[in-house]
């Protein structure tokens, strides 16, 4: 009797083991032809997953445009090192924008601006949002092998929370279950790298350093290809996380006959190529200088500062909000660094006799920190 109820146990955990692991989706699978007849290079889309996904790729509806004219920002307001080329009509909207898009729910305005004073630094989310406006207009305007016209705006990877939903740390701990020696980057199995048992921190060899990601030789061994399986398993892990990041097979790049041959590769492989730089230039230029500027209850546990990977703005679409522009509605803004203000040399002599006055500088916006026009102050 004993044995067999241990027997229908061992059944169960079995069966249950078997639905848990299986890596099979519920039919039906939608398929969609992607090379010529016969290669093989198709996309498989679940259509519930499709469907679920469809709600996170909506596009907020535009600021209304601002007004033509009016003084610059740069010379009303104190403390505008970025946007002081913008017209103080689309300087407030630009606000407007932003706050929507990182701090919609807590503070608004006050997630970034310390009291009434708005020209004050003190807010460390302030200091980063200055930055990120700097690298918004970077990616828009350098980026464009990648981004395209389409672009991006600070939604693309925010969606509205502070802290986008996709970020990456450094893996810091690399002893193996139990101290059990050096587990070279395996066996974490995290949901960045699928929950496969690859490598689960690729991001810091390639999208931070410049490891090389190819090394399939041209020759067979032992002649041509000196590189070892292990390294092969870091290109893989990065290569699960882009076509997860994206939500392709990896025929969507690749075909599966020749992984290393760009001359078979769909074009998307060369888009996805400058990707892994902007990727990799982005967390140098902008976020790994932010270090010291973020708290430490934002760092990781290695004390490294929050960085991006190819989910941080795909969040598992092939583009980002599959492929709206909202960068549109913000050229002016947001698609590259906004021309400073030339400031007019002071008037030196008094008008001549009979000559009109030097029109007064706008003095409509005081100092004290009001909202600029047409702004309501945060309740
Ligand atoms: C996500 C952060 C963030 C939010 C939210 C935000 N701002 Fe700003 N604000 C900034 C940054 C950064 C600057 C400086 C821009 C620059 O240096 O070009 C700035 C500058 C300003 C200035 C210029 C102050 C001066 O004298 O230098 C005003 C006015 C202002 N913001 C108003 C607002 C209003 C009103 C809101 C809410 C609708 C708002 N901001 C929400 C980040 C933010
Ligand atoms: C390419 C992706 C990307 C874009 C575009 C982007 N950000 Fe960020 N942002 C990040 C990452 C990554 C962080 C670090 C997350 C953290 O705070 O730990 C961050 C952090 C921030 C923070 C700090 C939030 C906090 O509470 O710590 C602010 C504020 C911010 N971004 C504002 C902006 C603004 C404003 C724009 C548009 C001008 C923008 N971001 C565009 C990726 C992006
Ligand atoms: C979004 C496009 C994209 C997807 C999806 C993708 N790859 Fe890649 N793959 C690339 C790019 C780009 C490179 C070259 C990277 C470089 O040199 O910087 C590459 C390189 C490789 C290499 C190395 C080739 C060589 O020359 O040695 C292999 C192997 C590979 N990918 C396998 C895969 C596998 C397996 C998958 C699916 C899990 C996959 N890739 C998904 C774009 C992609
Ligand atoms: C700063 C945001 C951002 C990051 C980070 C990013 N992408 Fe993109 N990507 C975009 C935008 C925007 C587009 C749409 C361009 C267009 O409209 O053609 C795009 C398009 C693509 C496409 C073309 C899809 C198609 O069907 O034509 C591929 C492939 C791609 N990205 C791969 C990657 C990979 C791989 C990474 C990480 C290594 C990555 N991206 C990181 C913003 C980003």
């Amino acid at each position: 009797m004993r044995t067999t109820a241990n027997r229908l146990k061992v059944v169960a955990a079995l069966a249950l083991a078997a639905l848990v692991t299986s890596g099979c989706e519920r039919p039906p699978i939608d398929e969609v032809q992607g090379g010529y007849r016969g290669t093989a290079m198709v996309q498989m889309y679940n259509p519930r997953v499709v469907a679920a996904q469809a709600a996170n790729n909506t596009v907020p509806v535009a600021q209304a445009a601002a007004a033509e004219g009016g003084p610059l920002a740069g010379t009303v307001y104190q403390n505008v090192q970025v946007l002081g080329g913008l017209s103080i009509g689309e300087f407030s909207r630009t606000m407007l924008a932003i706050t929507e898009w990182v701090a919609p729910k807590e503070q608004g305005c006050a997630y970034c601006h310390e009291g009434a004073n708005f020209a004050d630094d003190a807010k460390y989310t302030k200091v980063v949002a200055r930055k990120m406006l700097q690298m918004t207009q970077k990616i828009n305007a350098d980026w464009k092998p990648h981004v395209q016209a389409t672009g991006v705006t600070c939604y693309t990877c925010h969606r509205g929370k502070p802290v986008p939903e996709y970020v990456w740390f450094k893996d810091v701990d690399n002893t193996a279950a139990g101290g059990l020696g050096n587990r070279a980057g395996q066996n974490q199995s995290t949901a960045a790298i699928n929950g496969s048992s690859l490598p689960s921190d690729p991001f810091s060899p390639f999208l931070l350093g410049s490891e090389p990601i190819r090394f399939t030789g041209d020759s067979a061994l032992p002649a041509g290809n000196r590189k070892s399986i292990k390294q092969a398993e870091w290109t893989f892990a990065l290569m699960t996380h882009m076509s997860q990041g994206l939500g392709v097979n990896c025929t969507y790049c690749h075909n599966s006959r020749a992984f290393n041959d760009w001359s078979q590769s769909p074009p998307q492989r060369t888009t996805a190529y400058y990707g892994i730089r902007m990727a990799r230039a982005l967390n140098n230029e902008f976020m790994v200088p932010l270090t010291d500027v973020f708290p430490a209850h934002r760092k990781g546990p290695g004390g490294d500062v929050a960085k991006l990977n190819c989910a941080t703005c795909h969040q598992g679409a092939y583009k980002p909000l599959y492929g709206a522009s909202m960068l549109k509605d913000y050229v002016t803004a947001l698609a590259a660094p906004v021309p400073p203000p030339v400031v007019a040399p002071p008037v030196e002599a008094p008008p001549a006799e009979g000559e009109a006055a030097p029109a007064a500088t706008p003095a409509e916006t005081s100092s004290t920190g009001d909202a600029p026009a047409g702004v309501k102050q945060p309740g």
